[in-house]
């Protein structure tokens, strides 16, 4: 099922998110609306604490912009290793329309849970290495904003409130304008 992906700001993307401990069906489901969010919303990652659940569960498929790459399940991902630096242009769902320049580790180690619930170690470059890093953060209540200086935070922040705003206002009409109110429970 395709979930909602919480917006920035909002209170619940600063929260740090609890470990999962062992994979059991409700997680796999968690991993399955995930994916299927991300893919629908055209993202190469998602993590839980976007659709407002507060667990360290991440989805990343980077695959349309990188070779040889296919969808990841990471349950309790935890970066043990990393090399290099580099700069990329990130963007995030919840910031949708915004893209700015990151720094990040060229080269990251990754351990996690795998669907599953298999422990494995990933060796990660390119953009699957800056997706690794930036869905991780998202577990930590950081987003690629909190990278940035506060002038250019501010400006998406100050963004990101009008298109809410306006996402609102659109919900509301569309409840005023429904032709069934009796219907609407
Ligand atoms: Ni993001």
């Amino acid at each position: 099922m395709v979930r909602e992906i919480i917006i920035w700001p909002d209170p619940i993307l600063k929260q740090v998110a609890s470990p999962v401990g062992a994979v059991d069906g409700p997680t796999r489901h968690l991993l399955d609306d995930m994916a299927e969010t991300m893919y629908a919303a055209d993202g190469v990652g998602l993590a839980a604490p976007q659709i407002g659940v507060l667990k360290r569960v991440i989805v990343i498929d980077t695959s349309p912009r990188q070779e040889g790459q296919s969808l990841l399940h990471l349950v309790d991902p935890r970066i043990v290793r990393t090399e290099g630096t580099t700069v990329y242009s990130e963007g995030c769902l919840s910031i949708p329309g915004e893209a700015e320049d990151v720094e990040r580790a060229a080269k990251v180690w990754v351990q996690a849970l795998g669907r599953d619930g298999q422990p494995f170690e990933l060796e990660c470059e390119g953009l699957l290495a800056i997706a690794v890093q930036h869905e991780c953060d998202h577990l930590e209540g950081t987003l690629f904003v909190d990278h940035l200086s506060s002038l250019k935070r501010e400006l998406i922040r100050r963004r990101m409130k009008k298109l809410k705003a306006e996402q609102a206002e659109e919900k509301a009409e569309q409840v005023r304008g429904a032709p069934h109110h009796e219907s609407a429970l």
